[in-house]
């Protein structure tokens, strides 16, 4: 192995996405899909009018989920993201405008080919069909 290949082995996904400053572009675009485009006018709906902390406190989570800095898991001691969700009464249509919009944020960021991008929607992929209830 040389110096760039164990180096980018002890990489985070945080670190290989580009940090803090990439999620939260990525978040910010996401926001900005749903706010906007009536395909995902039903997800928008189940959301507060300010979406202002949620661009922050998706982006914190994302950070410390992804292995970078864990500044939203200390501000949120034991806090679950699937209880948190159990309460918004998702539905299948939800989860799926969810996944479409971060799909379309990745893209739109330029992250649409990102190895680590495309393991991340898989992954939020398994989240969401369990966050939604069986309708
Ligand atoms: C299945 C589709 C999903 C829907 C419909 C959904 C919807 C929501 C809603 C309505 C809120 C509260 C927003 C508000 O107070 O304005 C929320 C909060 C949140 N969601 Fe989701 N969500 C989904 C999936 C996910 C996934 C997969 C993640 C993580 C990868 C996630 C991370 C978060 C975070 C971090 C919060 C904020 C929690 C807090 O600060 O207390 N969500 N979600």
């Amino acid at each position: 192995m040389d110096n760039s290949q164990s180096e980018t082995a002890t990489m985070t996904p945080y670190d290989l996405i580009g940090g803090r400053a990439v999620i939260q572009r990525v978040v910010d675009r996401f926001y900005d899909l749903m706010d906007t485009e009536a395909r995902f006018a039903t997800l928008r709906s189940l959301h507060a009018p300010d979406l202002a902390p949620m661009r922050a406190s998706l982006a914190g989570f994302l950070c410390g989920w992804a292995g970078g800095p864990r500044d939203w898991f200390e501000a949120n001691p034991g806090k679950c993201m699937m209880s948190a969700h159990s309460g918004l009464a998702i539905t299948r249509e939800t989860a799926a405008q969810w996944l479409a919009a971060m799909d379309c944020a990745f893209e739109d960021c330029g992250l649409g080919d990102h190895a680590v991008a495309t393991l991340m929607i898989e992954r939020f992929a398994m989240m969401s069909r369990g966050m939604a209830g069986a309708d």
